[in-house]
């Protein structure tokens, strides 16, 4: 996996998200401690802190299993949402979970987004962008589709810098804890080895900060989470 680039690195990540959907939602439970939803809630609350306007559209990129879609379509802001992944099986649990609410799942690629400029209130990403081939052309669609004022929420795993034992322990723990969770709640302990690779080879928060603002959006807010391993980041198109 470590020297697959481009259409072969996207093929892999989509076949491997669709071999362990079915066991997707317990491993995130299992690996975060039960505090993915309040994570994305948090986040989604952050996101549209300040929104006044009338309830516009929403859109969720690589939405998975869907848990971002759902916080979205429950808040008075957003009239209806977009789901957007390459993974058809993870998008038949998204919409199994949907139930009622105001989602459209569809088939799609983040680096090519498949709406018109300026279409949307909110856009979130969670624990997706450190899958994406092209973060900086991918973050460049996301920026097109948000509308003036509209407002990014991306959660994501990040890779720890800075001084203190937190950034050497953290990590190594990870990297052994999670093929092995995988192995035995997901049966794949590859794509949970797959897991804490690509946060070592991913970007810390900084970074992160730097490439949405290399992409033309106003940073608004850095909140660490989990000793600083995860980080949601909110900005907002000028
Ligand atoms: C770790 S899961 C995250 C799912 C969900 N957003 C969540 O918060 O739990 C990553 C998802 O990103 C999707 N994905 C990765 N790269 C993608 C791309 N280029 N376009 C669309 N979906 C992508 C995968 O198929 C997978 O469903």
């Amino acid at each position: 996996m470590a020297n697959l680039t481009g259409p072969d690195r996207a093929r892999y990540v989509a076949r491997m998200f669709s071999r362990i959907s079915p066991r997707y939602d317990r491993l995130n439970s299992i690996m975060t401690a039960g505090r993915h939803h309040a994570w994305r809630k948090l986040a989604v609350q952050l996101a549209l802190a300040d929104y006044a306007d009338p309830p516009g559209l929403a859109l969720d990129v690589a939405t998975g299993t869907g848990d971002f879609a759902i916080e979205l379509a429950d808040r008075p802001e957003i009239s209806r949402v977009a789901a957007l992944d390459f993974a058809e099986p993870m998008l038949h649990l998204a919409a199994a979970k949907s139930n009622d609410a105001p989602i459209r799942c569809l088939a799609g690629d983040a680096h090519n987004l498949p709406f018109p400029d300026d279409a949307f209130v909110c856009v979130t990403v969670g624990f997706g962008i450190r899958n994406f081939t092209d973060l900086p052309r991918a973050l460049a669609e996301i920026a097109r589709v948000l509308r003036p004022g509209g407002r990014l929420a991306i959660l994501e795993i990040v890779r720890m810098d800075g001084a203190g034992p937190l950034p050497r322990i953290l990590p190594t723990l990870f990297r052994l804890a999670a093929p092995a969770l995988g192995a035995l709640f997901a049966g794949n302990r590859e794509a949970y080895t797959y897991l804490p690779e690509s946060v070592q080879g991913f970007l810390t928060a900084a970074q992160i900060s730097n490439a949405i603002q290399n992409a033309g959006l106003t940073l608004h807010t850095l909140r660490p989470l989990a000793l600083g391993s995860v980080a949601i980041h909110i900005a907002a198109k000028p």
